[in-house]
């Protein structure tokens, strides 16, 4: 490996940390903090602070995983066996990745996105069943299961 290779190396892993902080402290977020702190003495007021915290990850998160993936991206598209299926799943990856930091970073600009109250009417509980805190846990799995689609596609142009 040259110490191109190396770098790039360094790069996946800080891709990989912050998707796995991310889409890790999201599971964790839903499945084990919620309902035990629904249990809790002043439920209201820990769930906010915890936005507040979480949030500060996740930001940091977004920040790690748009550089490292320019750079991932910019690598992989500039390789002479790159397929147009995988220029495809890269921008559906991306496309997907830019709609969880939207609702993150401009949706909900203080806090991390709780799941809101049913809106009136079906087109408010469309848009609450598609800016909360599960739909963007849904579209983080989608998007780790697209870097595994990317990564089988690439070592499958190397036949
Ligand atoms: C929510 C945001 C994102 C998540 C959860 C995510 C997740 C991942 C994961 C788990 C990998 C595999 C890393 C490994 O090899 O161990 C990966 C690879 C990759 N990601 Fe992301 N990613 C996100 C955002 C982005 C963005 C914004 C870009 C581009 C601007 C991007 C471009 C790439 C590329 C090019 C790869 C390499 C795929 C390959 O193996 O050919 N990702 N991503």
């Amino acid at each position: 490996m040259n110490p191109l290779d190396w770098i790039l190396l360094a790069i996946r892993w800080g891709h990989a940390l912050g998707a796995v902080a991310w889409v890790g402290g999201g599971i964790f977020y839903l499945m084990v903090w919620r309902p035990v702190n629904r249990r809790a003495p002043a439920a209201a007021e820990t769930s906010r602070i915890m936005g507040i915290e979480y949030r500060g990850l996740v930001n940091t998160a977004i920040s790690v995983l748009l550089l490292t993936g320019v750079i991932l991206s910019v690598a992989r598209l500039t390789e002479d066996n790159i397929t147009l299926a995988y220029v495809a799943v890269l921008v559906v990856k991306i496309a997907l990745a830019c709609y969880m930091f939207y609702i993150v970073r401009f949706l909900n600009p203080r806090s991390y996105p709780e799941d809101l109250p049913s809106g009136s009417g079906w087109l408010g509980k469309v848009r609450s069943s598609l800016t909360g805190t599960t739909s963007v846990l849904i579209i983080g799995l989608v998007v780790f299961g697209l870097a595994d689609v990317l990564s089988a596609l690439f070592e499958t142009s190397l036949d």
